[in-house]
């Protein structure tokens, strides 16, 4: 399936049974919109094409893909995503999905998503270019390295609610976390996902990050940090303070954890 450009000589692809030449001095068919050029059988030729409204990547840094590099930013993908080989492993590793699944696919997983993962309700537009961005990342990242790397997966989404966020956070944030899977029910407050890593916007105060000082001192009244906020001061022991950090710390199976605290480093 992975296909070198051609050099010198173009050398030629069944899709050119159907299709005219078309970008021929930058490389084969299938380097910038993958596919079967072995086929010439439409379905087949067809597997897991790049449709040329998310081939834009492919053309070099265009306005398209920095407008969705900065969707992936704004939104935080990377408190749960691993994208471009950064990001937590909470949930799917995105370079490895992005090189296997359909771009459709994608977009439809963005704009209907699955239990643990956030609404956030954008255009169809703007899904496409953060397809594109995740497109780029990706065939950056297998350039870079060539093996994929595992993702983590959890089947324990749902806990009986005992633990400490369940219990006093719950009510209005969710979180998907390392150890317990997706935890808390509500909508009220943002999602918590990855709140002590560098992936977490920097939405402390000053843009700084949440370490576990700046978390702690938020729950004892959230308002001396930012005097609109809706959220009430919440009392816990300290027992229950560590628990809660350790149930927002994000394991890095493969990775060394980052360390440093204040400003993220990227
Ligand atoms: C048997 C003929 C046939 C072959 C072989 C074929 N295609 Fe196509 N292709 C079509 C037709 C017909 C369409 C328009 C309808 C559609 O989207 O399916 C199309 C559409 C496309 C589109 C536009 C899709 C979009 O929505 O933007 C791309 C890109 C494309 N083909 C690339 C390829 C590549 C790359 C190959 C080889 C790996 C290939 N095709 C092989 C017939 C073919
Ligand atoms: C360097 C990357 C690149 C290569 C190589 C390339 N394409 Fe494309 N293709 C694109 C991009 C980007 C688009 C989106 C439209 C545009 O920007 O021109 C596109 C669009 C298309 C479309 C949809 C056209 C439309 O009007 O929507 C088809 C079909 C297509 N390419 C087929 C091919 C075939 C067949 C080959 C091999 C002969 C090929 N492409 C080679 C990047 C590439
Ligand atoms: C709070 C955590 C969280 C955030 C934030 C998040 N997602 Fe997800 N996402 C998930 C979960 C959970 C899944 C399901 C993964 C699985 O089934 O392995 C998922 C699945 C996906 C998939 C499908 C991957 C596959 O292989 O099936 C895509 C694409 C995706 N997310 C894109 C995004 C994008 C783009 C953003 C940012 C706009 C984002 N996600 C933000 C939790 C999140
Ligand atoms: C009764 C509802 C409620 C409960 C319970 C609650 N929060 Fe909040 N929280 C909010 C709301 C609403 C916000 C929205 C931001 C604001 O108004 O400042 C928020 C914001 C936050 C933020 C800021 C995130 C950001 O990116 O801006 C953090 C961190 C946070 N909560 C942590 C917690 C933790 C940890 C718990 C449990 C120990 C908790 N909250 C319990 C309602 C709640």
């Amino acid at each position: 399936m992975v296909t070198t450009p051609a050099s010198g000589l173009a050398s030629r692809q069944l899709c050119q049974s159907c299709h005219p030449d078309h970008y021929v001095e930058r490389g084969v068919c299938t380097s910038c919109h993958r596919g079967n050029p072995a086929s010439g059988r439409r379905n087949i030729a067809h597997q897991q094409l790049i449709a040329g409204r998310y081939a834009a990547f492919t053309l070099g840094d265009t306005q398209k893909l920095r407008t969705g590099e900065r969707l992936i930013d704004l939104y935080a993908c990377r408190r749960c995503h691993v994208i471009g080989d950064r990001g937590n492993r909470l949930s799917a590793n995105l370079d490895r999905s992005s090189a296997r699944r359909a771009p459709g696919e994608m977009t439809e997983s963005i704009l209907n998503p699955v239990k643990n993962m956030p609404d956030f309700r954008m255009e169809k537009q703007q899904a496409v270019l953060l397809v594109n961005a995740l497109l780029a990342a990706s065939s950056r990242q297998k350039a870079a390295s060539g093996g994929q790397r595992q993702v983590v997966h959890f089947d324990r989404t749902g806990t009986a609610g005992e633990d400490v966020f369940s219990k006093k956070c719950g009510s209005c944030h969710r979180a998907l976390t390392s150890g317990l899977g997706g935890l808390g029910l509500g909508d009220a407050g943002p999602n918590l996902s990855g709140l002590l890593s560098p992936s977490y916007p920097e939405t402390f105060k000053d843009r700084y990050r949440w370490t576990e000082r700046n978390l702690e001192n938020w729950l004892k009244n959230p308002r001396r940090i930012r005097p609109q906020s809706r959220m009430q001061p919440v009392q816990l022991t300290e027992l229950e303070f560590r628990q809660l950090t350790d149930i927002l710390t994000v394991k890095q199976p493969q990775k060394k954890q980052q360390e440093g605290q204040g400003r993220a480093l990227f």
